[in-house]
């Protein structure tokens, strides 16, 4: 075994504070959505605390951004552009998902500084932070103020098309936070990637030169 610094601070960072902002707002949402049969706690809190939040994890999301838009990790994030390889890539992973874990075979993706996610994983990680967490994001900000923003709300065709989308997303991240923490157990150990984004540092198994790496190399917080 040998270990690779795969998350920087900023993302450690990003991560955590996200993951607690998070589900506070799906908790909020809940109570705003679900007005009259949920009566945890009033209305107008909710509507405030998912507000105050919401503004607070669009700054947070900026971390995420300004690390990744500057850093030579960005890698992690590039769509694979050969179809051939993400497919064959995808499949051998699925594969390992639904029965090659059962039976003990090793991951086929060999994590590195700058090719950290398998190929399902970095397809799903694109989606959430280049498309949903954006889109969220900005419908929130024109719910949260329709009148000011009406001009942006009509062109998309009015505050139930943009509450439609907000709440679609919404449902997603809901399931998303209760298999994501699941997913994050399948690594080399049970608790390996947790402990990874903890300390930036992942155990793998050594498999050749693909794993050869280790500490932070410069330039990496
Ligand atoms: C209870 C809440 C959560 C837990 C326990 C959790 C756990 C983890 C773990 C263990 C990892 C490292 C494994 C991996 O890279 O796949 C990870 C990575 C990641 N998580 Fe979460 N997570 C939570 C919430 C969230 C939320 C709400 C989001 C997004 C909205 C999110 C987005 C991500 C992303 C994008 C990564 C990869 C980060 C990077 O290396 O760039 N997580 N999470």
């Amino acid at each position: 075994m040998h270990r690779i610094y795969v998350h920087p601070l900023p993302v450690r960072i990003w991560h955590w504070l996200n993951a607690i902002g998070f589900i506070a707002m799906i908790l909020t949402g809940f109570q705003i959505r679900y007005v009259g049969m949920l009566d945890v706690i009033p209305f107008r809190t909710a509507v405030r605390v998912h507000n105050w939040i919401g503004f607070a994890l669009i700054a947070n999301y900026f971390i995420w951004l300004g690390f990744y838009a500057t850093s030579p990790q960005i890698r992690c994030y590039l769509p694979e552009l050969n179809p051939k390889k993400f497919f064959s890539g995808s499949v051998r992973q699925m594969r390992y998902y639904c029965y090659g874990m059962f039976k003990g075979d090793p991951n086929p993706h060999q994590i590195s500084i700058y090719n950290k996610f398998n190929p399902m994983q970095a397809m799903l990680y694109q989606l959430v932070m280049v498309v949903l967490v954006p889109v969220l994001s900005y419908t929130g900000v024109l719910l949260w103020d329709a009148q000011r923003f009406s001009a942006q709300v009509n062109f998309f065709g009015g505050v139930r098309v943009v509450d439609t989308v907000h709440v679609l997303i919404f449902i997603f991240f809901v399931a998303y936070i209760l298999v994501h923490p699941y997913l994050g157990t399948l690594g080399a150990s049970r608790t390996g990637q947790y402990k990874a984004m903890i300390t930036g540092y992942e155990e793998v198994e050594d498999a050749g030169e693909a794993a050869k790496s280790g500490d932070a190399p410069p330039g990496l917080p």
